[in-house]
Order: C-alpha cells, then structure tokens, then sequence
C-alpha cells in the first residue's frame, strides 16, 4: 500500500511528521510512503505549486496524506501560482468530490469549546461538502465595467449529475449514521440552490429510510453555535462547506482537532486535516497534530480498509486527552512533538 505524504506549508510538514510517527508506531505490514513537494514549497524549488511528479505521486499513491498549502510570500503571485491552486488542483484532477468533514467533539475536551459545555457536549455531525465544483471551479476573472471599474467575478454553478452524485453521498453517509441528512443551501437566492434543492428532494426518493430537511447556510451557522446536537449529517456545498466546517470545528474544541477525508467514487481518498497552514505559528512548535493523526485514522478506514488499526488511533487519542494532553490551541502548553509522544505513548495501552 502506498501513501503519498504530501506535507505542503507552514504547518503542515510539522503535523504530517507526527502522523507519520504515530502510522509507523502501528507497524503496519506493507504501508509504504512517498514524499512530493506541493504549495509555496514546490512553488519556491519548482517554479510550480503542483509540479507533475507530484500529480503523479497523488495518482499512483493508495491514498494521500496532505498537510496544509498557503504561504504568505506567495500571495500576490498569478492565481494559477499560487499554493491553494495546489490542493484545489489534486481534488480536481483526482475527482474526489466527496469531503467528508467529522465534527465531534471528544468528552475531556468540553471546556474548550467555544460553546457551553452543555451545548457542545451534543456536538455530533458529520458535513458532507462537494468539493470538485461551485464558484470555485467556474469561469472566474477581473475585468472593467462599462463605467471603468475594475470587477472582480467568480461564476457560482453546479449542474444535476454533480449534485446527485454528493447527494448520493450524503445520503449513504447519513445511513451509516442516524439516518438524519440537511441539505445545506441559499435557494432564497440563488439558481444554484435551487437546482441543488429540487435534485436533493428527487434522489431521496432512493433513500426513503433517511429523513430529509433542508436549511439556509446563514440558519445554519447559527443553528450549529445555537444547538449543534440537532444535525446528524449535513450536506452542501463547496463554500458553504468550507465555512461551516471552520465554524463546526470551534464547536469541537479547536481547528486543530477537525480531520478530513476527500473521496473519489471508487474509495481512493486524500486525508488532511480542516486548518491551513497556520503561518503565525509555523516553526514554533505549537500546531496541533491531532486533526492530522486523526486523517491518518481516516485513511486507514476509508482506503486502505485498515478499520482495526484506525480504531487504535482514536482511542490513543482520546486517551491522550484523557490523560491530559493539551497543545496551545486547546489551552495548554504542549508542544506538536510532545502531542505525537503522548499518541504513540497512549497506543501502547
Ligand atoms: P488556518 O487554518 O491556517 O489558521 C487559522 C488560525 O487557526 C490561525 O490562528 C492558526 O494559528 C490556527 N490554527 C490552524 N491550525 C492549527 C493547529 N493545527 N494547531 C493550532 N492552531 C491552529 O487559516 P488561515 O490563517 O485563514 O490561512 C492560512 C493559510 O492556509 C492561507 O494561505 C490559506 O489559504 C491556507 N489554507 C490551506 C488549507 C489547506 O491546505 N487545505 C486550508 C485552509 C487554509
Ligand atoms: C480547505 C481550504 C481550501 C478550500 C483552500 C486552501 C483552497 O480552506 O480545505 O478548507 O477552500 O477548500
Ligand atoms: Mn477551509
């Protein structure tokens, strides 16, 4: 089996050591990794965010482990340039449409919730986000009005079979759960949402033992602070995912604790965690491995079938929380390596 280790910026190759740390600790038979360069990184060797052996390591990789891209140097650089083209590039490329982002908030870590304890202890959802279109993949521009301005536009669009195909995973995700999906939108507004309403309401009819509700994105960031115990599995799309899921995150303690899985349609998946490339605190020591470590138990169970060893990691985890681990995010002060050595210590119980 093959993991492509794809660390990126930042942050991201200090949480995708420890992950590896704690994947090797395992001792799995037969896991084997492979490093590329992506983001501002390969940018600044390569002259390109996402260089072809990269691209290709992704493609003949089993899975993909992914730390972070974004690097402030390259902000002003051409679009096409920049590190986050990187990412959106393998999602593309590789059609892993189906982001599955895990919100739930593990019991020691109440108090560092943004919410009240007793809000936040019902935290539970899991938000199934499109990945591979909407007003990040269309046509997108700078151009001058009539009047001589200067207009930015990005153009917001879905069609039927891109909605159906995360509907279906919306759906099926929320079967392996409590049978509870919310279709996330703005159909108030927009044609987009409209379109991704109607094609909700017509695959349930497949999926009769799930009950569906629908919601407006801004109700919904205010239900999920108000009573995030309500959702069981959200589905939306990719903006409204990429929001929700940073808001979700606060409601589960911290950014840092937020895993992902981005799937394809045959189980071939990126793992990454939900946070960035965290430039203020990159090279210090701070960032918080467990969402990262977390991905990897993700890309144990979703590719490589390992669901055994995926379940060892999560409970190292809680039991490293348990014992009291706190990284700086969380309100303590442990270190990213002293967050991996409190993992690999709790496996070994
Ligand atoms: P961010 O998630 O990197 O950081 C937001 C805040 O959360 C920062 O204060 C950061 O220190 C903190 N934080 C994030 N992860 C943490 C961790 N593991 N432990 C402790 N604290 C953590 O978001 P941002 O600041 O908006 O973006 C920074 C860069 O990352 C940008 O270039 C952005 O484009 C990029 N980005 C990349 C990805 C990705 O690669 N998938 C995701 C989000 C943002
Ligand atoms: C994420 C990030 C990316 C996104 C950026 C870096 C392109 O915010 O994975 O959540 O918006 O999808
Ligand atoms: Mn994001």
């Amino acid at each position: 089996m093959l993991v492509a280790l794809l660390p990126g910026d930042g942050i991201g190759p200090e949480v995708i050591v420890e992950a590896v740390r704690v994947l090797e600790a395992l001792d799995i038979h037969g896991l084997i990794f492979e490093e590329a360069p992506i983001g501002g990184a390969a940018y600044k060797e390569y002259g390109h965010p996402l260089p072809d052996k990269t691209l290709d390591l992704a493609k003949r990789a089993d899975a993909i482990l992914f730390g972070a891209v974004g690097d402030p140097d390259c902000d002003a650089l051409e679009r096409h340039l920049r590190p986050e083209q990187a990412i959106l590039g393998v999602r593309k490329e590789l059609q892993l449409f189906a982001n599955l982002r895990p919100a739930n908030l593990f019991p020691e870590l109440a108090d560092a919730s943004a919410l009240r304890p007793e809000i936040a202890r019902d935290i539970d959802v899991m938000i199934v986000r499109e990945l591979t279109g909407d007003v990040y993949f269309g046509e997108k521009g700078m151009r001058t009005t009539d009047d001589g301005l200067r207009q930015g536009y990005d153009i917001m669009a879905y069609d039927e079979a891109e909605i159906a195909r995360i509907a279906r995973a919306g759906f099926e995700t929320a079967q392996a759960r409590r049978c509870k999906l919310c279709s996330v939108d703005k159909a108030n507004v927009l044609e987009t949402s409209q379109l991704w309403r109607d094609v909700m309401v017509e695959v349930s009819a497949d999926y009769p033992d799930v009950e569906l509700r629908h919601m407006y994105v801004d109700n919904a960031a205010m239900q999920l602070v108000r009573d995030p115990g309500q959702f069981d599995t959200i589905v939306t799309g990719n903006l409204f995912g990429d929001i929700l899921s940073d808001l979700a995150s606060m409601c589960a303690g911290s950014i840092g604790m937020l895993p992902s899985a981005s799937l394809d349609a045959g189980g071939k998946g990126l793992y990454e965690p939900v946070h960035g490339s965290a430039p203020d605190i990159a090279g210090e020591g701070k960032a918080n491995p467990l969402a990262t470590i977390l991905s990897a138990a993700m890309m144990l169970r979703y590719s490589l079938d390992m669901s055994q060893p995926a379940d060892r990691i999560e409970q190292a985890v809680a039991k490293a929380l348990a014992d009291g681990l706190r990284t700086a995010d969380l309100g303590g002060s442990a270190t990213t390596r002293q967050a991996g050595d409190a993992v690999i210590a709790a496996l070994a119980h």
